[in-house]
């Protein structure tokens, strides 16, 4: 085929690559944003496999068959809460099989010295994400300890590990050999590995936009040695939307990127609350059911304890059954609540819930005031008065929803347990906060029930 028209496929499917991805940005049109990235790839992919000379195209249609299988198997196996690690890995191989094309060409590609560079770069930036991403995923899935494990000298040695892999970069652009390109790689691979034990369970999605930039760097890089304008177009696209995204998300949890790739800090904290001379005050379900019945309006705040319950049907049979009462039910969203970028909106969306009930942090913050109602599920750190008040918190300086103005707030969580961050909430013990004690889901049902007889 004409190279021109392979061209023209490229550009055409690059088009609809930034087309998905602007839709995704609207949880409105994300889905068929999805839609339209696919059919870029796809384009992508058949462009590449027309392309004059290709060898081997019945083995590449072979293993992109396997390979597709087994991803929309697993995605379409895949709990929302199982996200992140099924994010990491799928990120992991993008970095991965950058690395394996760097290795390839620098063995035995025919490049000057600059695209030798940067297919090196490609090798070990492609090698750190992968075994970076593998880690992240091994961690988040339970199968290693998911608690920051660290040891002395522990950032020294990992800055001499990249020197040595930059060095090693240099000596395989000279001498490129299977033995040397083998130790090129496996240096980066134990760096990639080493740079997630510091990081705890929870601050995992952070780590893994910073390997998704990486992955979208070695994707573009490759695409220079390979002169393909798609992999240069759509790397440098993934690698500036990953950093972007790792910077927001810092930005949100009021701390720096290198405190939460090196401040050891971040494991989930499980045990139960501790100043117990304090008093929750708890409420039955029926006296939430009465009130939440005749408010003007209800301001619901999901959090991870409501991802954690898998409860997102339940609170839309519950915003049904107030709005067939009349009561207006809305959402306030924070954009770190739950543990990955967009939890909330992906989970309420998932249960149908329409999205011009959904409102960010800046549009609802104010109408707490006026709120009858504000009903917790599972929130605790983005609705903690300490990132406000206690210049001593960990939170201190983090944006909150401003639960603690509203009339009446009901809080439902299991116990005492804390959030993310480790740390008491004076929310829920003041005077207008009443605690509904329990798995989210199963309190929802008992609500839902109380209401039906309201
Ligand atoms: P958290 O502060 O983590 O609090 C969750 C609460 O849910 C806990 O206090 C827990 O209390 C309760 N809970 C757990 N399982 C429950 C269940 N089955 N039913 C009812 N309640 C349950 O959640 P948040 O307010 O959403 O804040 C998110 C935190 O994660 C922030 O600190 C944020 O910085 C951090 N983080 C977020 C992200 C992103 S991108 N979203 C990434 C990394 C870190 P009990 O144990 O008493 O039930």
């Amino acid at each position: 085929m004409s190279l021109h028209i392979l061209y023209g496929a490229y550009f055409i499917a690059v088009f609809f690559i930034i087309l998905g991805l602007k839709m995704m940005s609207v949880p409105r049109t994300a889905r068929r944003g999805n839609y339209w990235a696919g059919v870029g790839m796809l384009m992508a992919i058949l462009a590449t496999l027309a392309w004059p000379g290709l060898q081997h195209i019945g083995l590449m249609i072979g293993i992109i068959a396997a390979g597709g299988a087994i991803g929309w198997v697993s995605a379409r196996k895949v709990s929302m809460t199982d996200m992140p690690q099924m994010v990491a890995l799928f990120n992991g191989m993008g970095g991965g099989a950058a690395a394996v094309i760097a290795f390839l060409h620098l063995l035995h590609g025919d490049m000057d010295a600059g695209l030798k560079a940067l297919m090196a770069l490609a090798g070990v930036i492609g090698s750190i994400s992968f075994a970076g991403s593998v880690g992240a995923f091994l961690k988040l899935q339970r199968l290693i300890n998911d608690r920051p494990i660290t040891f002395p000298l522990q950032q020294a040695f990992n800055g001499l590990l990249l020197l040595a892999s930059l060095g090693m970069a240099g000596y395989v652009m000279m001498h490129p050999s299977t033995e040397s390109l083998a130790i090129f790689l496996a240096l980066p691979l134990l760096l990639g590995f080493m740079m997630v034990l510091p990081i705890g369970g929870a601050d995992m999605p952070v780590l893994i936009s910073v390997f998704n930039a990486l992955t979208g760097l070695a994707v573009a890089f490759d695409g220079f040695g390979l002169s393909n304008y798609t992999l240069i177009i759509s790397g440098t696209i993934v690698g500036a939307s990953g950093t972007l995204l790792t910077l927001m998300m810092a930005k949100a949890m009021n701390r720096s990127l290198a405190n939460v790739l090196f401040g050891a800090v971040g494991t989930i904290v499980k045990g139960e609350g501790g100043d117990e001379e304090k008093v929750m005050k708890e409420r039955s379900v029926e006296d939430a059911a009465v009130t939440m019945a005749y408010a003007n309006r209800v301001i619901i705040i999901p959090g991870f304890g409501m991802a954690a319950a898998q409860a997102q049907h339940k609170v839309k049979e519950l915003m049904d059954l107030l709005d067939s009462k009349g009561v207006d039910v809305v959402f306030a969203i924070h954009p770190v609540a739950g543990r990955m970028p967009g939890h909330m909106n992906v989970l309420l969306a998932e249960a149908d819930i329409p999205y011009e009930k959904l409102k960010d942090i800046e549009e609802i913050n104010e109408d707490f005031a006026n709120t009858d109602v504000v009903l917790v599920i599972g929130a605790n750190d983005v609705v903690n008065p300490a990132a406000e008040k206690d210049p001593n918190s960990p939170i201190y300086g983090m944006p909150i929803l401003k639960a603690y103005n509203a009339k009446n707030v009901f809080v439902i969580k299991r116990g005492r347990g804390r959030g993310f961050a480790g740390i008491e909430n004076e929310l829920f013990f003041a005077p207008n906060t009443y605690m509904l004690f329990g798995d989210a889901k199963e309190v929802l049902a008992k609500l839902i029930q109380e209401l039906k007889q309201t």
